[in-house]
């Protein structure tokens, strides 16, 4: 087996708070980050995560026991934290002994950190501010992801670059940090270890691997595009604010923008609250990644991709993915 000393040593801490081999996540990607792909990842001696996503528990109880059915090493959970069945997702994990549960998509509710440390694992969140981080990691938090503007999916308004000289110097040495975001390659792995991340999670990179269940239009898409194709979503009604979504530029985007002005009016006319106008803009994206994921539309679809799309040439299996991201971040290493 080849050996990646430098690599391991500074993904060290990372590692054992995941219990893989490597401190690499595949991040969770709706529709795409099932069964196959996580367990995958996990057997390669990353760390999978499965996509909960829309996923009702009962959906969620089969993914699980089919991704322990192909894998006996740890993967992890992803839940939306506004998800309107949270806690019986949360009893669904704690159920089968899930190890590590993400919680993505805002700020965990009131409870949730601890109903999930209740059954003994650990938890994960995203923060976008330091001052956020820090509280979160207070009450309980065992570990943070940063990720950047770059990434594919839901994205903040930072860059991965930007975000780890804010967190990484006051946070690192105390505190496991993932760092996520526009990771292409090995090289730039090795530069966010050097600066003290425990590990790192790349999603957009493992979207199209072979044992990835992505329609082979989705991955077709992905293998033609550049770095300029995934492009952010648009905001078209100040009164409502939605998450922007970083995809590959398609007729699906215009139809984004469409259903965000139909939202709005529906909005303006009374018939709809805030909370639920986000709600179904959350929806439209879920419909959306599915009819590209699943259908291979990929006119109509939403082909969430990150920015390092453009280093995704090939399928591939998530062993050599592995392999090779290891290898140039050991190259990238012995040449300091
Ligand atoms: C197709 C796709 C779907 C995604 N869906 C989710 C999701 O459901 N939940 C989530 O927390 N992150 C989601 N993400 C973000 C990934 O988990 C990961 O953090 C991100 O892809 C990392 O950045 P990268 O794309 O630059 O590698 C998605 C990303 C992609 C590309």
């Amino acid at each position: 087996m080849t050996s990646f000393p430098r690599t391991s040593a500074l993904m060290q801490r990372g590692a054992e708070f995941l219990g893989s081999e490597h401190a690499i996540l595949c991040g969770a990607m709706s529709w795409v980050s099932e069964r196959n792909l996580v367990a995958a990842i996990s057997n390669a001696g990353g760390f999978g995560v499965i996509a909960c996503g829309a996923m009702t528990p009962d959906l969620l109880d089969r993914e699980i026991a089919g991704t322990k059915a192909l894998t006996a090493k740890p993967f992890g959970v992803n839940l939306i934290t506004m998800h309107p069945q949270l806690f019986d997702l949360i009893e669904v994990c704690s159920r089968h002994g899930v190890s590590h549960v993400v919680l993505a998509g805002g700020i965990p509710p009131k409870g949730s950190v601890e109903a999930i440390k209740a059954f003994g694992a650990k938890v994960l969140v995203f923060a976008p501010t330091l001052a956020l981080a820090k509280k979160l990691l207070r009450s309980g938090a065992d570990a943070l992801v940063i990720e950047g503007s770059e990434a594919g999916g839901h994205i903040g308004p930072v860059a991965t670059s930007v975000l780890v000289q804010e967190f990484l110097p006051s946070l690192a040495e105390d505190h496991i940090v993932f760092v996520a975001g526009g990771i292409g390659r090995g090289d730039m792995m090795a530069a966010y270890l050097e600066m003290g991340a425990s590990g790192v999670q790349l999603g957009t990179r493992f979207a199209c691997a072979t044992e990835s269940i992505a329609h082979p239009a989705f991955k077709a898409a992905f293998f033609r595009a550049n770095a300029r194709d995934a492009v952010a979503s648009v905001q078209v009604d100040p009164r409502l604010p939605v998450i922007p979504v970083r995809a590959l530029k398609n007729k699906g985007t215009e139809e984004f923008t469409a259903k965000q002005v139909e939202v709005a009016k529906l909005l303006d006319a009374g018939t709809i609250e805030m909370g639920e106008a986000q709600l179904q803009i959350e929806h439209y994206w879920a419909g959306a990644l599915r009819r590209a994921v699943i259908d291979g539309d990929v006119e109509n679809g939403s082909l969430m991709a990150g920015q390092s799309v453009g280093m995704v040439t090939k399928e591939e299996p998530v062993a050599d993915i592995v392999a090779a991201l290891l290898g140039e971040c050991e190259e990238a290493l012995a040449r300091r």
